[in-house]
């Protein structure tokens, strides 16, 4: 069986690198080496919450949900949904700080309210 491509992911501005098999999103990827992007839809595409800048190399052509979630400025500057664009060759991703999963901000949305007596 030939080895699957692959290809090598670049996470600016951490300098994280995953290598990986070609197909694989940004958002697998990601989490490959450790980086916590925030995915509250779990990758469906839905919540927007992946967001990244593609600044160079070869993804997966844009999804029409993209199209319908960024503007044209922010797709012409490389703004993809991580749970949606793969890596068909070497990628720089730019992740912005509002994209990472913040534990502090998550506790505060999904913990129970503390009753004090
Ligand atoms: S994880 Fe929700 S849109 Fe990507």
């Amino acid at each position: 069986m030939p080895d699957e491509p692959r290809c090598q992911i670049v996470f600016q501005p951490l300098g994280r690198r995953a290598q990986v098999a070609g197909g694989s999103t940004i958002l697998d990827a990601a989490r490959a080496v450790g980086l916590r992007l925030a995915s509250d839809c779990g990758g469906e595409g839905t919540c927007g919450r992946c967001r990244v800048a593609v600044l160079g190399g070869e993804a997966s052509p844009i999804e029409e949900l993209e199209r319908n979630l960024f503007s044209g400025k922010e797709l012409a500057a490389g703004s993809r949904l991580a749970c949606r664009a793969q890596a068909l060759g070497d990628l720089t991703v730019h992740v912005p700080e509002s994209s990472l999963w913040q534990e502090q901000a998550a506790c505060r949305c999904t913990a129970p309210a503390k009753s004090w007596r």
